[in-house]
Order: structure tokens, then C-alpha cells, then sequence
């Protein structure tokens, strides 16, 4: 599996988008800005939203009406994350596709992300859903400290992929 990686990322590496990835000088900052920017969009959208079930932030308002929003911005900006890692990825594959910080977060955005739509879809259909029982609040707190916690590690696992060696195959 690991030397399947290895072999892909030695391909990747070798092809001309690649190439032109690393030699074009302007287009890696520019995609890490924009990734930057989308990292501030889902940081931004998520917490306000986290906060609001935790009762820290706009308590008087209701989630359904914060959930659609917000959140919905989530899931644009996840795919121009997507698109920018992609790029990224490209123009450096050693870099990440076998780098123990790159596995662990790209785990955690796919667990958290399933966490956000259960969440948000629900309140589609049901603006009351999650406050009609004790332990749909409760599930939901418990979700929401989840999500804190998971999309704060996914920032940190972004910036550490600079950090960590990756794995040798
Ligand atoms: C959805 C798929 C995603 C992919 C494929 C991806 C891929 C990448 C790659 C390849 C890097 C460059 C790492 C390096 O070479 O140092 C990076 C950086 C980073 N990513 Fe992502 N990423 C994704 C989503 C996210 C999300 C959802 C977040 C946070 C909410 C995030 C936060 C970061 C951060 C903070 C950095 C460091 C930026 C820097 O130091 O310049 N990424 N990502």
C-alpha cells in the first residue's frame, strides 16, 4: 500500500503539471493563500455555530436559522480546500502523501465533516429536531465539543505536514 503511494507520488511528481506547479513562481503562494482563506471560512462557520449549541455565542437565536447561514458556506469552502490541496499536492507529493500529519488529517476532516451534516441536515426538514429530548441536546453538545476539538486538529495537522518527515518506502 505504502510503495503504491510512493510509486503514484514519484509519478505525480514527474509530470509536467507538476513541473509547472513548482516552477511558476507566483502559483503556490497563491494557493496556499487561498487555502488559507477557505481554512478561515470553515474555522469561522463551524465555531460560530458550536459555540451557539454550547450556549456560549447568540444564544437567542435559533441553529436552525445559523446552521443555514453558516454552515452551508462549509461545504464550498471544503471543496476549494480540496481543489488547493490537490494543487498543492501536485507540485510536491513527497511532501504530503506520506506524511503521518497528512494521513491524520485527512481522517479527521472526512469525520468531521460526516459530524457537520448530521448536524445541519436534520434542521433542514425540522427546525426543532434537536431540542425536542434530553438527549438529542445532549448528543448534540457532544457533537459540537467533538467538532471543536477535530477541526482545531486539523488545522494543527495542516501546519505540521511542514514539520513531520514523511514516512521512507
Ligand atoms: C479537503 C482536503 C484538503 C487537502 C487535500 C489539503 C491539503 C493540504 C496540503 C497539501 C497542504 C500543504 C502542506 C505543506 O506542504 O506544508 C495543506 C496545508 C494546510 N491545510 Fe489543508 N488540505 C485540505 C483541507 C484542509 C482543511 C479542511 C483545513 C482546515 C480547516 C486545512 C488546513 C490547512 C492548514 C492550516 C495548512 C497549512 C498552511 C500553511 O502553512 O501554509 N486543510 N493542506
Amino acid at each position: 500500500m505504502l510503495s503504491t503511494i510512493r510509486t503514484f507520488g514519484d509519478w505525480l511528481a514527474s509530470t509536467d503539471l507538476s513541473a509547472t506547479i513548482q516552477n511558476v513562481s507566483w502559483i503556490i503562494p497563491t494557493v496556499q493563500t487561498v487555502h488559507i482563506v477557505s481554512v478561515a471560512v470553515v474555522i469561522g462557520a463551524v465555531f460560530l455555530v458550536d459555540l451557539r449549541i454550547l450556549g456560549v455565542f447568540a444564544p437567542t437565536q435559533s441553529l436552525a436559522a445559523l446552521s443555514h447561514r453558516f454552515l452551508t458556506w462549509i461545504w464550498y469552502a471544503l471543496a476549494v480546500l480540496f481543489l488547493t490541496g490537490a494543487i498543492l499536492i501536485i507540485g510536491e507529493p513527497g511532501r504530503s502523501l506520506l506524511n503521518p500529519a497528512f494521513f491524520a488529517k485527512i481522517i479527521m476532516i472526512v469525520v468531521v465533516a460526516v459530524l457537520t451534516y448530521l448536524v445541519q441536515r436534520p434542521l433542514r426538514s425540522d427546525a426543532g429536531y434537536w431540542d425536542s429530548s434530553n438527549s438529542r441536546r445532549l448528543t448534540l453538545k457532544a457533537i459540537a465539543v467533538a467538532s471543536l476539538v477535530l477541526w482545531s486538529l486539523v488545522v494543527f495537522a495542516g501546519r505540521w505536514i511542514a514539520y513531520v518527515t514523511p514516512i521512507s518506502v
